[in-house]
């Protein structure tokens, strides 16, 4: 027989009014009374495991459970695991509720299952049931999705094995609190640490797909995804884009598939709408091409993305001039402004730039240095590319035009959305995706000429 501390974790193997631990009184309770064992082990830890050869572990083909929210699933590898655990990271009102209340009703579709236990720590269930008429959840979720308003771990343990619940969402791990937790604890290091593995050895015990929502407090006065990313199998941000209602989801971790995937949204009046065309939709013009406007072919993890960059290049006033870059990476940019000046002779270390990814995308490739070089020098020289053609490569310093992974992708879908040219490193060895010219370039100079930006 053992005595746990519910506030530090200490163990006793005789019931002590105060914990030696931490000095909070009265904190220690019968192990047992947790479902733990002496050990300390976890209350969801299931029979100590034997170690076994290499040979003999099975791989479990687990089935994955999609959604059918078709940017969610691909993100998560083709849809959630079971006793899995998803985090869902994001600033407080850019749709993570939303998100993962649509979700939670999608889930309800699968036949012969539990039902999808929603539990919010934030809100009534009232607010929930408003919010699902707003995204208009499909049917069966009218019976198979359960609400429940609670805020105690234990509690929200319990609710889940009890009703059988075939997945989770808890929304959010700062508002649930572990039993002995004192006013003032909540949304420490602690708190949500506590909430999370608890969490996390329920899904896996009772292979329940659980999904935990976490706030990102700009002031990091709260504990926040970050702090439990460690816990999970999953972690998800949710983005806004720069633009109003665009939303980007991205995972950060991943143990079941890339990282590198995004899923973009539309945030409107029924809920986040998916954004099936991303291409389309970052590339969107008014008119003819503009000084300053390039279109580069990205990769987001395994899919091309055609987004649009935009430089504008102005006389500085200042004595220190501006640079100012969104959605690109500023130390990236400092150097690619100084490879044009040594590369291509301009002078726009006196300049002012501003670079911007359209549509509030955040480009994180140096495959897309060669686009931002032909914005910025587009924009300097006041000229404007053809607008059929798409720009691909990344810069060394020495101003060579270096070999982008996974062309061929790259270049079908700007071939699939009507382009006509593609600027392409060298480098990579031939390729010509069907009706697209393809421009090959050794080093900046001899891109700038295929683009007509040189002279
Ligand atoms: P919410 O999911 O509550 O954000 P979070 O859980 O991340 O804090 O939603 C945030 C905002 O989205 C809220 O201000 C209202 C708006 N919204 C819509 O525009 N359309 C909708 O259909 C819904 C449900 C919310
Ligand atoms: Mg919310």
């Amino acid at each position: 027989m053992a005595y746990r501390c519910r506030s530090c974790g200490y163990l006793s193997l005789k019931w002590l009014g105060r914990c030696p631990g931490c000095g909070e009184w009265e904190t220690l309770v019968l192990a047992e009374e947790e479902g733990e064992e002496a050990s300390g082990a976890g209350a969801e830890a299931a029979p100590a495991a034997a170690p076994r050869p290499l040979r003999e572990i099975p791989l479990g083909g687990k089935a994955r459970w999609a959604t059918g929210l078709e940017e969610f699933d691909r993100i998560l590898g083709g849809g959630v695991l079971p006793g899995s655990t998803v985090l869902l990271g994001g600033e407080p009102g850019i749709g993570k509720s939303t998100l993962l209340l649509e979700v939670a009703g999608r889930l309800t579709q699968a036949p012969s299952q539990g039902p999808v236990l929603y539990v919010s720590g934030e809100e009534a269930p009232e607010q929930i049931k408003l919010r699902a008429e707003r995204l208009g959840l499909p049917p069966p979720a009218q019976e198979r999705l359960w609400v429940l308003g609670e805020q105690r771990l234990r509690a929200v343990l319990e609710a889940a094995r009890d009703a059988k619940a075939s997945a989770l969402v808890v929304d959010s791990i700062q508002t649930i609190y572990p039993h002995a937790l004192k006013e003032g604890g909540l949304g420490t290091p602690q708190q949500v640490g506590e909430v999370a593995y608890r969490l996390a050895q329920l899904a896996k015990s009772q292979g329940i797909p659980t999904f935990l929502i976490g706030h990102i407090t700009k002031g990091g006065e709260f504990a926040g995804p970050k702090a439990v990313e460690h816990l999970v199998d999953v972690a998800l941000y949710l983005e806004g884009g720069r633009e109003g209602d665009v939303r980007i989801l991205r995972a950060v971790k991943n143990r079941y598939g890339s990282t590198e995937e995004i899923g973009v949204f539309r945030m409107g009046e029924e809920g986040l709408q998916e954004i099936r065309n991303p291409s389309e939709f970052f590339t969107e013009r008014v008119g003819a091409a503009k000084p300053g406007s390039v279109v580069v072919p990205s990769l987001e993890g395994t899919r091309p993305i055609l987004v649009e960059i935009q430089a504008l290049v102005a006389a500085s006033r200042a004595s220190l001039p501006q640079r100012r870059a969104t959605g690109l990476d500023a130390n990236r940019v400092a150097l690619l402004l100084a490879v044009i000046e040594k590369h291509l002779g301009l002078h726009v270390s006196h300049d002012d730039v501003y670079l911007n990814v359209a549509g509030g995308l955040s480009l994180r490739e140096t495959a897309t240095d060669l686009g931002v070089v032909t914005a910025v020098v587009s924009s300097y020289k006041n000229r404007s590319l053809d607008g059929d053609t798409v720009v691909v490569g990344e810069l060394g310093l020495s101003g060579e035009v270096r070999r982008v992974r996974k062309l061929k992708e790259r270049l079908t879908e700007a071939a699939r959305l009507g382009y006509a040219r593609a600027v392409v490193p060298a480098r990579n060895s031939g390729l010509s995706p069907d009706g697209l010219e393809v421009l090959p370039a050794e080093e900046l100079g001899e891109a700038m000429e295929h683009l007509g930006l040189l002279g």
